[in-house]
C-alpha cells in the first residue's frame, strides 16, 4: 500500500519531534527569531517555506495585526485554516499540532472570552514556546496540551471546531487522526484543515525517507485517499475548498507526484 508508511510509526514521530523541537529552540535564539532561521541541527526548510522565510504570507495581513513577532515569526503552516473555519463567539476550538500557537491565538480573538481554544502538540520544546507566547500575550482562553493527535488528550463530544495547519500529513496513522477528530467533536461540529496532499503516490523509496516526511513532503497522501479516510471516520460534506501547487511551500524533487496545499472542510452530523 503506497498510502501507508514504510517506516516504523514510532520512528516517524521521533523524527518529527526532533525536527520541530530544533525549530522551536532555534526560534529562541537571538539570531533566529524567525521560524525558518538556521537551527543547530537542521538546515532544511520549514514545513511551508523556504529556509530563511516564514509563512505569514499565508494569512491576510489584517489578521496578523497585533500579534507579537514571536508568534507570527513561528508560523509553520501551509495555509490559513482559521478563516475558513468561520468561527463564532463562544465556540470551543481544538488545533491539532499547534506549534508556536499562531492559529490558536488567531482563533482566541475570534471566539472571544466566552470561547476556548486548545492546542495539542507532541513536541515539548514547541509547547514551551507556545506557553511563553501565551504568557507574553496575556491570553486566558487558550490552553496547550502535550499529546499525539492519533490519541488526543481531549474529552469526547466537547469541541465545536477541530482545525489543523500542515500537521496531518506528518502523521503515520491518518485514519486514527480523523477518528479522533470525529470523537472529540460535538454533533454538528466541523473541521477546517490546511494540509499538504498529493495527486498520485510517492514511490516506496521516497515514502521511506523520514527526513522528507518530517519536512511535510513524503507523508502526504493522495487527496482522494485523504478525504476517503475522513469519510470512513464518519464525516460528511467533505469539501476541498481550494488547492494550489505547494512549490515554494515544501521542498519538491523530480520524481514526486503533484503536491498541493489544500484547505479541506467537513462536518459531523
Ligand atoms: C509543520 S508544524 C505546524 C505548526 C502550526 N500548526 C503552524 O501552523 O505553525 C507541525 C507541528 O505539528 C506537531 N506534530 C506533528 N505530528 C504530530 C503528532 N502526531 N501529534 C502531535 N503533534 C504533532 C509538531 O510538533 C509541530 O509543532
Amino acid at each position: 500500500m503506497t498510502d501507508q508508511p514504510t517506516i516504523n510509526p514510532d520512528e516517524i514521530h521521533e523524527f518529527v519531534r526532533e525536527r520541530y523541537g530544533a525549530i522551536a529552540r532555534s526560534a529562541d535564539t537571538a539570531t533566529a527569531v524567525s521560524c525558518c532561521g538556521p537551527s543547530a541541527t537542521t538546515d532544511v526548510s520549514c514545513c511551508g517555506g523556504e529556509a530563511g522565510s516564514c509563512n505569514t504570507t499565508l494569512y491576510d495581513p489584517a489578521l496578523l495585526e497585533g500579534l507579537p513577532v514571536d508568534v507570527s515569526g513561528l508560523s509553520l503552516g501551509c495555509g490559513d485554516p482559521v478563516t475558513i473555519a468561520a468561527l463564532h463567539k463562544g465556540e470551543r476550538v481544538l488545533d491539532l499540532g499547534s506549534g508556536g500557537g499562531i492559529d490558536c491565538f488567531l482563533a482566541s480573538k475570534q471566539v472571544g472570552a466566552e470561547g476556548y481554544v486548545i492546542g495539542v502538540d507532541m513536541t515539548p520544546d514547541m509547547l514551551t514556546k507556545a506557553n511563553a507566547n501565551k504568557q507574553k500575550m496575556g491570553v486566558r482562553n487558550v490552553e496547550f496540551r502535550q499529546g499525539q493527535i492519533e490519541a488526543m488528550p481531549v474529552e469526547s463530544d466537547s469541541m465545536d471546531v477541530v482545525m489543523s495547519n500542515c500537521v496531518i500529513n506528518l502523521s503515520p496513522d491518518k485514519p486514527a487522526v480523523f477518528r479522533e477528530a470525529f470523537r472529540v467533536l460535538r454533533s454538528g461540529g466541523r473541521v477546517s484543515i490546511s494540509d499538504i496532499v498529493t495527486e498520485g503516490n510517492f514511490s516506496p523509496e521516497l515514502r521511506a525517507q523520514a527526513d522528507k516526511w518530517a519536512e511535510c513532503v513524503t507523508g502526504a497522501i493522495d487527496v482522494s485517499v485523504y478525504t476517503g479516510f475522513m469519510r470512513e471516520a464518519g464525516f460528511v460534506d467533505i469539501q476541498v475548498v481550494d488547492k494550489y501547487d505547494a512549490d515554494g511551500i515544501v521542498p519538491i524533487q523530480a520524481g514526486m507526484p503533484r503536491i498541493f496545499s489544500a484547505r479541506i472542510t467537513a462536518r459531523k452530523v
